[in-house]
């Protein structure tokens, strides 16, 4: 297996520079829980996760880490851990049951509670204003298929930024736009659970548009906040040298890294490689070439492994389809993603050749690996190496110049992972579900000392 795994990481934190940005990553639904607490609405993923047989073992995030009630130890924990920052997401159906009619106050009272404790606690709050739980009731009309998504999500971000944006200066529009439009409007296997072509050239098209539109309501309401998005994205390589298997990584490297990016960058939708997304051009109304601009203070990239792509006529529209991990003997984790060091690298780096990008951060990077208590603690070594060998490459890019400003590790505790469930575990600190023990892990104890210095 080849995989640069380091067996000594002797970097240290001001190998990164000053003003490099270091913190942890979460998300509403895998946390929160609190479901239906003090005037929540359902979400897509309350109603998603109880169709039975579409997640693990029919898991759900009705109670998640109860961070809910937790937040104030686990921010403090973070504190302890010397975690400076903190990127966690606003459930929209928490602030508006309905997603667009009345306001829930305790909603706005527990998101300025959370608020409030970070800065308390000297940790800078990085909010995400959408990271894929949609009021039901907006699912209803249609949710990101319905164009009327636009005004919906204007009055969301406007009730954001004037609650919050007296203190919250960190704004992050979407959190990976390719994932929640591709999983849940085409493969229907992330909630809403709709698939085909119909569903998703709409979905993206109008997610397109709103993470331009929350930047610019950001920014009307906000002036002095920093404003970014954040996006998914892996190296893809070829499955053989053959012209057929190039084609097949080309398209699938459109669709995969450069779907949302390019046309907020005013480069359109990479239809040359991708001609079926053409389509979209039906769901444009007069204006909507200049509408996905918006000129972002930061690009949040996510990264987590590579792909690796070879041609398959059964594919539709795109004749592409990915070799799982776990078929080409490479080392894996728990997601049957191939640890792969260097694709963060290759990600900034191509990244850092688009025009148009102010900063980049990595806004996440982690790994889910079998975590086993033994005498209460975690011995999590592979995840530690995981996360060294990743930030040595991230700190090649730093050395070479490239534009890389800040790491967020996910994730803080253990949490809900979506369709799979709990079953992989990517926190630094480990949740016992039956007891919502945490226990830091040896990986959480590794960043402790590594930040110890910050100023
Ligand atoms: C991407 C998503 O933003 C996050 O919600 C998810 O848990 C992690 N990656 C790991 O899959």
């Amino acid at each position: 297996m080849n995989i640069d795994l380091p067996t000594s990481f002797n970097l240290k934190l001001e190998d990164f520079g000053d003003h490099f940005v270091w913190g942890v990553s979460t998300a509403a639904y895998q946390t929160e829980g609190a479901h239906d607490d003090d005037g929540k609405g359902p979400s897509i993923w309350d109603a998603f996760t109880l169709k039975k047989r579409t997640i693990y073992k029919n898991q759900h995030g009705e109670i998640a880490c109860d961070f809910y009630n937790k937040f104030k130890e686990d921010i403090l924990l973070m504190k302890s851990m010397n975690i400076k920052n903190f990127r966690f997401s606003l459930s929209w159906s928490r602030l508006i049951p309905d997603g667009l009619g009345a306001i829930n106050p305790k909603g706005i009272d527990f998101y300025n509670q959370v608020i409030d404790f970070c800065i308390e606690c000297d940790i800078t709050p990085w909010v995400t204003l959408y990271h894929w739980d949609l009021p039901l009731a907006l699912e209803q009309q249609g949710g990101w298929t319905n164009r009327t998504i636009l005004d919906w999500f204007e009055n969301y971000v406007k009730l954001c930024a004037q609650q919050f944006g007296d203190r919250v200066k960190h704004w992050m529009v979407l959190n990976e736009p390719m994932v929640f439009t591709g999983a849940g409007y085409f493969l229907g296997v992330h909630a809403p659970g709709k698939k085909r072509l119909k569903n998703f050239l709409p979905a993206v098209h109008h997610a397109v548009l709103c993470q331009a539109l929350g930047g610019r309501v950001l920014r009307h309401f906000i002036p002095d906040s920093i404003i970014g998005t954040t996006f998914s994205c892996s190296q893809i390589t070829p499955y053989s040298n053959s012209t057929k298997d190039i084609l097949a990584a080309k398209k699938a490297d459109a669709l995969l890294n450069r779907l949302f990016i390019e046309p907020a960058l005013g480069l359109g939708y990479p239809t040359d490689d991708v001609p079926v997304l053409k389509r979209i051009e039906n769901y444009f109304i007069s204006g909507d070439d200049q509408l996905p601009l918006f000129d972002f203070d930061f690009i949040g990239i996510q990264n987590y492994t590579r792909e690796v792509v070879k041609h398959s006529c059964y594919v539709p529209y795109i004749s592409a389809k990915i070799i799982k991990a776990s078929k080409r003997n490479v080392k894996t984790t728990l997601m049957d993603w191939e640890v792969y060091p260097s694709s963060i690298y290759e990600m900034i780096k191509r990244f850092n050749s688009y025009s148009g990008i102010k900063k980049i951060i990595i806004t996440e990077n982690g790994a889910a690996f079998t975590d086993v208590v033994e005498n209460g603690s975690v011995h999590d070594q592979e995840r530690l190496d995981y996360l060294q060998a990743y930030l040595k490459q991230v700190h090649k890019a730093k050395l070479e110049g490239l534009n890389v400003d800040g790491y967020f590790a996910w994730t803080f505790t253990d949490n809900f992972e979506w369709a799979e469930g709990y079953r992989p575990r990517f926190g630094l600190v480990y949740i016992d579900f039956a007891t919502q023990k945490r226990i830091v892990k040896s990986s959480g104890e590794w960043l402790r000392g590594f930040l110890k210095d910050q100023t």
